[in-house]
């Protein structure tokens, strides 16, 4: 073949083929303004909550001093309503000039400077879903460029005000586009959510291709009717969408609200579970500078992170619906490991739930389990039964090592009968 052929022919490959930005092999976390500011543009009269420059330095801030940045949540992203309403004299889209006086550049850099990485929102089709400048197919190229020469880091690519034939054409461009720049850019597409989710419509062979993560679903708000149907449509259709994620692709069933005045302990608990199980991005919208210090000790819980994280990237799955209302979720990960939510739909009292490992599909073996939210531990044989007691719209988490063999005679030595004990390292009793 013609050494230019070759290159042509590899070139092709690549960009058809695979979205080869090598990010976000583990779901993205940090901190995304919508949920909680909204398109709040009163800086006059509501000077600490508006979508402005200072907005996005006091997260930061938090983000790096608070103790967030060491437990992964690094991104700080800014959503819609950030823009000025008109491009500048070059056709490039600009960051309001009073809300955002040193430019998005300047706010790159103060992410930067601290190990934080930018997020910037933009939309394909004529308006932002808020009425801002939106990104037509013909400024695709020129806006990717615009993000890239600001040292933005991720990039959310909303779909009001355009149709289905326009963003057929215009999320592939831009992945492409973004590559181009040659600038390490996260792309998160809100296409399926335009779409309505689910195959035929949605083809996520394709979507694992071009983005790093996308919003199948609704919005969610802050109210625990919003976090429980979006749980319900995520976990109603896990066996389209478990297979579609994996490292560098992730479905997005959107942000955290923990923190925020809808939620309670429990609920706040629920969400976090739900979201490690499904490997969700993990973007709070919250506000840092005054968050409780339940909220905060749900989000920076160190073993539900972890689980999150796994490097598999196995996104879990639903695997009982219970008549009493108790419905059970399992993740597998790495180091034969995984984890165990249980979850109660139920509205009157913690509910004893009795079951047992081998009930739950494991195989024969004797597991340590450790529940992540109080810490304490225990071992389980596959056939031991055992009670766990959910509250209302509550979770027990766990977190269920690797089975150790069982051994059959344990309890004999030199013709005695001895006490079980467990060996933690081995991971088996001795
Ligand atoms: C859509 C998106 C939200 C948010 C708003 C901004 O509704 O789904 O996440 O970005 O637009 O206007």
């Amino acid at each position: 073949m013609h050494f230019a052929v070759l290159i042509f022919a590899s070139v092709a490959t690549m960009t058809t083929f695979a979205l080869d930005n090598g990010l976000m092999r583990t779901p993205p976390m940090g901190w995304l303004a919508w949920e909680r500011f909204r398109c709040d543009i009163d800086c006059t009269n509501d000077p600490k909550n508006c979508i402005s420059e200072n907005l996005f330095i006091d997260m930061a801030d938090r983000l790096y001093e608070d103790g967030w940045k060491e437990l992964g949540y690094v991104y700080v992203n800014i959503d819609d309503c950030w823009a000025s309403m008109d491009r500048d004299k070059d056709g490039r889209l600009q960051a309001d000039p009073n809300r955002f006086p040193g430019g998005i550049n300047k706010l790159a850099r103060y992410m930067h400077d601290r190990g934080l990485k930018l997020g910037i929102y933009g939309d394909m089709g004529t308006h932002t879903c808020g009425g801002y400048p939106g990104t037509t197919v013909d400024k695709i190229d020129i806006d990717a460029q615009t993000f890239a020469d600001w040292e933005v880091d991720m990039f959310k690519f909303d779909g009001c005000y355009s149709n289905a034939v326009e963003q057929e054409l215009g999320y592939p461009l831009m992945s492409k586009a973004l590559n181009a720049t040659g600038r390490p850019i996260g792309y998160s597409c809100s296409w399926p959510a335009y779409q309505g989710g689910l195959p035929p419509k949605v083809n996520y062979t394709q979507l694992g291709q071009i983005c790093n993560l996308w919003r199948n679903y609704g919005d969610i708000q802050d109210s625990w009717s919003s976090v429980l149907s979006i749980a319900d449509w995520f976990f109603e259709n896990q066996d389209v969408l478990a297979p579609a994620a994996g490292p560098g692709r992730w479905n997005d069933p959107d942000m955290l609200v923990i923190g925020d005045f809808g939620l309670s302990m429990e609920q706040s608990r629920s969400q976090m579970a739900l979201w490690a199980i499904m490997a969700a991005p993990l973007f709070m919208s919250n506000d840092l500078r005054t968050i409780s210090s339940g909220a905060r000790s749900i989000l920076q819980n160190k073993m539900i992170i972890s689980i999150n994280q796994d490097p598999l990237g196995i996104q879990g799955r639903r695997i009982l619906k219970e008549k009493s209302g108790i419905e059970v979720f399992w993740r597998p990960l790495s180091n034969n490991a995984s984890a165990l939510v249980f979850f109660s739909r139920r509205n009157d009292m913690p509910y004893r739930y009795q079951t047992s490992l081998s009930k739950l599909n494991y195989t024969t073996g004797s597991y340590k389990v450790t529940d992540v939210y109080t810490d304490q531990t225990d071992v389980l044989k596959d056939s031991t039964e055992f009670v766990v007691s959910v509250n209302p719209t509550g979770v027990v988490m766990w977190y269920v090592s690797a089975p150790g063999k069982l051994q059959y005679h344990p309890f004999i030595r030199g013709n005695k009968l001895h006490r079980q004990t467990y060996d933690t390292k081995q991971n088996n009793f001795l």
